[in-house]
């Protein structure tokens, strides 16, 4: 009987590339998603790569009752990735109540259900936006968490400790909250990857949409930073790479295998690449040029980021594989295919 699995959000950009791996490896997934960032069409392209259409229900995560009605009708649910948050930087400095709602009480009423009802193991998907601007890097799981650049970064921080306290209160609850850097990229069939819903504000979407056509010129907030080039530092990671992440951190908890009830680490790839160098990449791998110009630093953005991932290597098994060229070229093969 294989274990199943409950993906919140598990039609978006990381999540759906989450449940194609969980199924490569023989899990059984149901996925809860409200659709408001992403398309019902996800779950079919899940089936053409995987060969497995996963069971789909919709609802809103923050509608407590149905959150309930749910996990009664599914009472054998071993394991929960929670995907399910809003997560625009700057939409969530507009609403910051919205952002509050949305994602802390999506949260609690997974963690409530998951008492009632049994289900021991949580993976959650937090970022390194809970470190700020780091004083030291590279970024170990040990450095302290900074005050949030922006309500989204703070709604991360404080689930991190929802989390750590109810798992602290509630014996036979476990879990590990996965901290990402900077999720880019696209399955290699180019049949799921990042929706362009509205205008980007990642660096990525926005640059393959230029190099489409479809945006006149790419922007780089800034050249005057403390960077070898002048541009902002982040670490980049392929989001298959970041997928696979989330399968040995489920099979860590299912087998037992985790050290503490509450474990954190950093999904990176430990190289920090600055604006710039993503530039001339995608223009090394792809062959394109990337029509761009200097303008002033975004307010909120932090210099430099990048992880120290040691820890995730020694104790997950686990290392980002792809290179920052592989990476650039399938956002492109994937942007190409949604034209
Ligand atoms: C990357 C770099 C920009 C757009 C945010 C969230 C993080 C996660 C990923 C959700 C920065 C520069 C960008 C552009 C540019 N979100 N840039 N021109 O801000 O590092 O992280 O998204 O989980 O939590 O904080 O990502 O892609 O917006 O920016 O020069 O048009 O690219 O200044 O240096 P960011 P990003």
């Amino acid at each position: 009987m294989s274990k199943q699995i409950l993906v919140t959000g598990g039609t978006g950009f990381i999540g759906s590339h989450t449940v194609v791996e969980l199924q490569n490896s023989g899990f059984e997934v149901v996925i809860v998603d409200n659709l408001s960032n992403s398309k019902v069409e996800v779950l079919k392209q899940i089936q053409e790569i995987s060969g497995i259409l996963p069971k789909f229900e919709q609802f809103d995560l923050t509608d407590k009752q149905k959150v309930k009605d749910f996990f009664q009708r599914y009472p054998d649910l071993d394991a929960i990735i929670h995907f399910a948050a809003s997560k625009a930087v700057g939409e969530s400095v507009e609403k910051p109540l919205m952002y509050y709602n949305n994602n802390l009480n999506s949260l609690m009423n997974i963690m409530e259900c998951m008492i009632e009802y049994k289900v021991p193991n949580l993976v959650f998907s937090s970022s390194c936006t809970v470190y700020g601007q780091p004083d030291r890097l590279p970024v170990t799981e040990q450095t302290p968490r900074k005050e949030a650049e922006s309500p989204y970064g703070n709604t991360k921080t404080i689930c991190e400790d929802i989390i750590r306290d109810t798992i602290a209160a509630y014996s036979g609850l476990k879990g590990i909250a996965l901290r990402y850097f900077n999720p880019i990229g696209a399955h290699a069939t180019a049949k799921i990857g990042e929706l362009p819903l509205g205008v980007p504000n990642n660096l990525i979407p926005f640059l393959t949409q230029t190099v489409a056509g479809i945006r006149p010129e790419l922007s780089v907030f800034g050249n005057d930073y403390d960077t070898p080039d002048g541009s902002a530092i982040r670490d980049y990671i392929h989001v298959v790479d970041l997928a696979k992440a989330h399968v040995v951190a489920i099979e860590r908890l299912l087998t037992n295998k985790n050290k503490k009830n509450y474990e954190y680490f950093n999904v990176g790839t430990g190289n920090g690449v600055s604006v710039l160098e993503i530039i001339k990449s995608f223009e090394r791998a792809t062959g394109e040029k990337v029509p761009h110009k200097i303008v002033v630093r975004r307010a909120g953005d932090i210099e430099k980021i990048y992880a120290d991932t040691s820890l995730a290597n020694e104790e997950l098994g686990w290392k980002a594989e792809s290179t920052l060229d592989e990476t650039l070229l399938s956002a492109w093969k994937w942007q190409k295919h949604i034209m």
